[in-house]
């Protein structure tokens, strides 16, 4: 039978970053050596209190509120407050399995098209067609590391000109490892309150920032409109776990009260365990902070690496400054790319099938097809073991890198060779 489908879902497909990890993986399964550049996870272990409070609470069966466990609610708030000096109280926060959940029900019911800048995560486009949610690219530029600008915005918010737009702004940033400045972000926050736009912060990244200056928020410009999403993913290493959160201001409480009942209709609330676990994640953060400081100094030793290795290869790729991500490109070497290669999707499977390195091509992240930018995920080496023959704050060098990172290592000397032949 050929059933019938809602057509917002016939154009959907597999997420690119979960697809290209299947695949990867099951090469590596037949043998084949692959190097992959492709999916981002944290490869550290989860810090080990937090994996013991799962276990400890693993009896807990009960359903919790929608919301979320009013203690773990608390505790995150705090968190906030101490460590990002955000004014969110309990009644703000809500949880999810995972902020990519929470992100969806909120476009989902948010009236109004979707401002992504180009490039962006790969998800946000696609959760925005579900809904029949019109989406609409704000253009970056490679100069400016791909990072928006007010005067950009603001050119696209007045030509869309809709009474109410959603904007959704992820710093620090995947696909590009950028990191705004505090400067940046009140000129942008400046542009959304002269157009009301509501804006969801994704801080998914917020702690691996190598700047050291602080997580710039739009939550501390645009207090009144900013929607602010987080969870123990990518810092604190449990993606696994699906923990997300969002923290939504009084102002938009309206927000809050949907959002709740559509959890209550859909998933009906997070894991019991899980939220047990998040509660030693947050309520005793003390324990994890030198975990975030070591494993965010591997991820700036392995990403400068890598930057100085695509640099001079000849690819174009601005310094990634946060998460563990960079998105270089080749378009110093279109024209010359073998098999007439035109297409970014062309370039990632061909240096697949033939190299064994797994890249994700700029068109999913809202680039055009015949964009040569790829990005890159700087995560796959052995972070148990890296993690426990790091020496923090020792000075390693770049002939240090293949004593941690020797898949990574293999990857460059891979990419090198296929462009040297050109
Ligand atoms: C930019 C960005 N936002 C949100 C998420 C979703 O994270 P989670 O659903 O695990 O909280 C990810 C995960 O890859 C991401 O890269």
């Amino acid at each position: 039978m050929n059933p019938a489908l809602n057509p917002l879902v016939l154009n959907l497909k597999e997420s690119a970053t979960l697809s290209i990890n299947m695949k990867a993986l099951e090469l590596r399964k037949n043998g084949k050596d692959v190097c992959h550049f492709g999916f981002g996870q944290s490869p550290f272990p989860i810090p080990e209190n937090i994996q013991q409070a799962l276990r400890d609470n693993s009896h807990r069966k009960a359903y919790l509120p929608t919301q979320g466990l009013p203690e773990l609610l608390d505790v995150i708030a705090s968190f906030y407050k101490k460590e990002f000096g955000y004014n969110f109280s309990s009644k703000n926060v809500v949880v999810g399995p995972g902020s990519k959940e929470l992100i969806f029900q909120t476009l989902y019911l948010l009236e109004g098209p979707l401002l992504v800048p180009s490039p962006s995560w790969v998800s946000y486009g696609p959760q925005a067609a579900l809904r029949g949610k019109k989406v609409i690219q704000v253009e970056t530029s490679r100069e400016n590391s791909y990072k928006l600008t007010a005067d950009e915005l603001d050119r696209m918010a007045h030509k869309v000109g809709h009474k109410q737009m959603v904007l959704i702004l992820n710093n620090p940033n995947n696909p590009t490892g950028a990191v705004y400045t505090d400067d940046e972000m009140k000129e942008l926050a400046q542009i959304c309150r002269a157009y009301n736009i509501i804006v969801i912060s994704d801080e998914i990244y917020a702690m691996i920032d190598y700047t050291g200056n602080g997580q710039a928020s739009m939550y501390k410009y645009f207090p009144e409109n900013t929607i602010v999403t987080g969870g123990m993913s990518k810092s604190f290493a449990a993606g696994g776990y699906r923990f997300g959160l969002m923290m939504i201001p009084d102002e938009l409480s309206q927000v809050m009260d949907s959002l709740k009942s559509i959890i209550s209709e859909t998933f009906s609330s997070v894991c019991a365990p899980v939220q047990y676990a998040a509660l030693e994640a947050y309520g005793n953060f003390d324990s994890i902070r030198p975990f975030i400081k070591k494993t965010c100094e591997i991820y700036k030793f392995s990403s400068e690496y890598l930057h100085e290795r695509f640099i001079s290869m000849g690819l174009n790729c601005p310094k990634p400054e946060g998460a563990f991500y960079m998105f270089p490109d080749f378009e110093n070497f279109k024209g010359r790319l073998p098999n007439n290669i035109m297409t970014g999707v062309g370039l990632c499977s061909h240096l697949l099938n033939e190299y064994g390195i797994a890249l994700l091509p700029g068109s999913d992240f809202y680039f055009p097809a015949t964009n040569m930018g790829v990005r890159v995920a700087g995560v796959d080496f052995d972070g148990e073991d890296v993690y426990s023959r790091w020496e923090e704050g020792k000075l390693y060098g770049s002939d240090d890198a293949v004593k941690f990172f020797p898949n990574m290592v293999r990857g460059c000397d891979r990419l090198k060779g296929f462009l040297s032949e050109l």
